[in-house]
């Protein structure tokens, strides 16, 4: 894409860690939307390899692996390097160096009281995590969007206090050398986010062993579907379900045609469907929808070399716009 096309679109950032392969979760609950904003947006979307350190330094030997893991689901699930500029956190050099500015005007109160702090701490007590990094975590967060000067970060709920942080150090900034350097981009939060149920009925997350990911095959998909947990009461043929209580229906509600949805829910309330064609109807949906990843995927296979061409095209054309914020920075500020 020229940078004229790209002229007058609003721009989009945003990042993800890369901690295995990619579930339904997170496809349906951020990528769409970034695959979605490709049409309209002007998109950098990045593998945030720096930031898993931040909680894994001490177990490393599959970052790079994830990473580049991570870009192929992306690949296989629409993202477009013709359209969005894809590329790697560690490979950009000049995220830290506006990271270090940037920890020089932050105030440590403002990141001891970020509540993903003490959370993520207690949630990971057998890791030590009273790292400098690990506190400074929302300073590199608020580098890696500044740097782009995005309208708009697409996260999930739980960055919201990250990108509130990351408002308030551009202001600063702004505030301190009296130029408007920094853009405060806006949270853009994803639609289906926090609806993804796994098959257990609780939030669809690796660590529960919940998940269906891209790379299930499709045996793989409708076998985790078939066991999935149902409406809890309803346990003989003959019972009446509800579905506003069942996780398959949750999946219906993202995955099904409206018809199917519709008739799920009547037929479900009177028992004239039962849960094991309920949970085929799924499946079906869930292949259908599937199916044009795997194929994806298998090209890809076939072409690794493409793969690695596009991770490192995507890092030169953001270098390029990172290299001018940097230029900018030091201008302001007189270095
Ligand atoms: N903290 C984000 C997460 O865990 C990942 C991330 C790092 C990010 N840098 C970012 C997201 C910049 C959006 C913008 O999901
Ligand atoms: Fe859930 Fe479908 Fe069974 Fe109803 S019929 S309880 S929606 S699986």
């Amino acid at each position: 894409m020229t940078r004229q096309a790209t002229q007058g679109r609003l721009r989009f950032l945003s990042g993800m860690q890369p901690s295995g392969r990619l579930h339904l979760g997170n496809w349906l609950g951020a990528l769409e939307t970034w695959v979605a904003a490709q049409r309209t947006h002007d998109c950098y979307f990045f593998v945030a390899d720096w930031h898993a350190l931040s909680t894994n330094y001490s177990d490393t030997n599959q970052i790079r692996t994830w990473t580049r893991e991570m870009i192929i689901d992306w690949l296989t699930a629409g993202l477009d390097p013709e359209r969005s500029t894809l590329f790697v956190q560690s490979r950009i050099p000049e995220h830290a160096v506006l990271h270090v500015i940037l920890s020089m005007i932050t105030p440590v109160p403002w990141l001891e009281r970020n509540p993903t702090y003490k959370e993520k701490q207690e949630e990971l007590k057998e890791r030590d995590l009273t790292t400098y990094g690990f506190l400074g975590y929302p300073v590199l967060q608020a580098a890696d969007i500044l740097i782009y000067l995005p309208d708009a970060v697409p996260v999930g709920v739980d960055q919201l206090p990250h990108l509130e942080l990351c408002r308030e150090i551009a202001r600063r900034f702004n505030h301190l050398y009296r130029k408007p350097v920094f853009k405060e981009p806006a949270a853009e939060l994803a639609t289906h986010a926090q609806k993804i149920p796994g098959t257990d009925g609780r939030k669809m997350s690796k660590s529960y062993n919940n998940a269906i990911y891209l790379t299930d095959n499709e045996a793989t998909v409708r076998e985790k579907l078939r066991t999935m947990v149902t409406d809890p009461a309803r346990v003989k043929r003959t019972d009446k379900g509800n579905p506003d209580v069942c996780p398959v229906f949750s999946l219906h509600k993202v995955l099904s045609p409206p018809a199917v949805i519709e008739r799920v829910n009547r037929e479900c309330r009177t028992a004239e469907i039962g849960c094991i064609d309920c949970k085929k109807l799924v499946a079906d949906a869930l292949v259908t929808r599937l199916t044009p990843l795997w194929e994806k995927r298998k090209e890809l296979e076939r072409h690794p070399d493409q793969v690695d061409m596009i991770m490192e095209q995507g890092c030169q054309k953001a270098q390029q716009v990172a290299r001018q914020t940097v230029q900018q920075v030091y201008n302001v500020i007189g270095l």
